[in-house]
């Protein structure tokens, strides 16, 4: 079966379209309220943004320096991506933006964007470390940026801000993260230094993009293929083969854990599409296994930990550590995870940077709050399928943010 786009690389070809001069035709974008966010606020700055059929877009870009003041706030709704990218790219737009977001992403840490665009000379305020933000961007300088935490967000943000300084500016990183913006760069023109043994990505500016010929297609997005990976995984008898996907290996950890748990899963590479490996993954249930997440694999799975609890909870076990950034998330994912498992009647505890999973007794079932998480709903709707009594899961609405078909998909597959 086929899944929606990738949200990650979504957000970052309408970015790129945007700042390039030119026009990018995409298909197969995310479908989902965030991408669409980020494209309501680079519709703001002045790109033309066409929707020329169901995840089909045509952007015309002018170039950075084409990008135009908005009149009032830009909105990034529930999306951490589309603000933290944004920042990277307002900071060297010579104007006043205010970027807000909804009460999720309000709470949401943004210091760790702040404080390198600062060093980089843009002028920021927030509500201490919070939205709104009020970016007055302009000329920057380069900078050497050791990230404090592991994120493709910030480290996103300080390499599309350093396309217009002039002078090399490097993120170095605690560990690797997804690494989908230096492979975008080279199909819109722009070039990025990777040192892996070096955790480090540079990139030297001044820089400008230029859109890509041809149509880019988005592959297919590992985080909403891992609900169906984790169902099959669990589920006795199943098998599921996800087409079209992206393999890029930052986002495969999660198949890596289904396998220590007990899946059979078979990965082929079929493409190269624009720097991203694409291909078919298919999974098979096996034995239920207890397995170990370790502060290493976090960044390689991060967004895929509820459904590898929910897979654990339906037989074998889970222990994760070194996850505190789940806190930080559209929920504090540790304990909205963990309250939801107990109500659905899973042995389940909290850890302050993660959590354990007794998978051993089947689930009661019970009534699950996704407390607004996208992320929740899925996971929280997988222990269901395999609870002893009927589920519901409360605050369901916010699957619309990654994958609105989600339910229709569901009732396809189950049938
Ligand atoms: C993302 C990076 C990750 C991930 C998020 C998408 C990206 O966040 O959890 O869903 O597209 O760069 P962090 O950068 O906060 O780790």
């Amino acid at each position: 079966m086929p899944v929606p786009g990738d949200k990650s690389i979504s957000h970052r070809y309408a970015l790129l379209g945007a700042l390039a001069s030119g026009v990018t035709s995409v298909s197969h974008l995310a479908p989902g309220a965030d991408v669409a966010s980020t494209m309501a606020c680079l519709r703001r700055l002045g790109a033309a943004i066409e929707v020329t059929s169901p995840g089909a877009v045509v952007i015309r870009g002018r170039g950075r320096d084409g990008l135009t003041a908005p009149a009032g706030a830009l909105d990034a709704g529930n999306s951490g991506t589309t603000m933290r990218l944004l920042a990277g790219v307002l900071a060297a737009c010579p104007f006043r933006t205010e970027l807000t977001g909804d009460a999720s992403l309000s709470r949401r840490p943004m210091r760790r964007v702040i404080d390198p665009l600062t060093a980089m000379g843009a002028r920021i305020t927030s509500t201490e470390g919070h939205a709104p933000l009020v970016i007055d961007g302009g000329n920057l300088s380069p900078i050497t940026w050791q990230n404090p935490v592991a994120s493709a967000q910030v480290k996103s943000a300080i390499l599309f801000a350093g396309l217009a300084a002039e002078g090399t500016t490097s993120v170095i990183e605690p560990l690797p993260t997804r690494d989908h913006t230096e492979r975008a760069f080279p199909t819109f023109g722009l070039r990025a230094m990777t040192a892996p043994e070096a955790r480090s990505v540079s990139v030297t500016g001044i820089q400008h993009a230029v859109a890509p010929a041809g149509l880019l297609r988005v592959p297919g997005d590992p985080s909403t293929a891992a609900v169906w990976a984790a169902a099959a995984a669990a589920l006795p008898g199943s098998v599921v083969e996800l087409t079209g996907m992206c393999l890029n290996p930052h986002r495969l950890g999660f198949v890596r854990a289904l396998e220590r748990m007990g899946a059979r899963i078979d990965i082929t590479v079929e493409a190269d599409v624009a720097g991203e490996l694409v291909g078919t993954i298919r999974v098979a249930h096996g034995s239920h296994e207890t397995t170990v997440i370790d502060p290493a694999d976090v960044p390689g799975l991060i967004d895929e930990l509820p459904v590898l609890a929910a897979r654990a909870a339906l037989g074998g076990g889970l222990a994760v550590s070194g996850a505190g950034e789940l806190r930080v998330k559209e929920s504090d994912r540790i304990s909205a995870l963990v309250a939801g498992l107990r109500a659905l009647g899973v042995a389940a505890d909290e850890r302050p940077d993660g959590f354990v999973i007794d998978g051993s007794r089947r689930p009661t079932g019970g009534v699950a709050d996704a407390a607004a998480d996208h992320r929740l709903v899925m996971a929280f709707t997988l222990v269901a399928l395999g609870a002893a009594s009927a589920s519901t899961v409360t605050g369901a609405d916010a699957v619309a943010v990654s994958y609105p078909d989600f339910a229709r998909e569901l009732g396809r597959l189950t049938e």
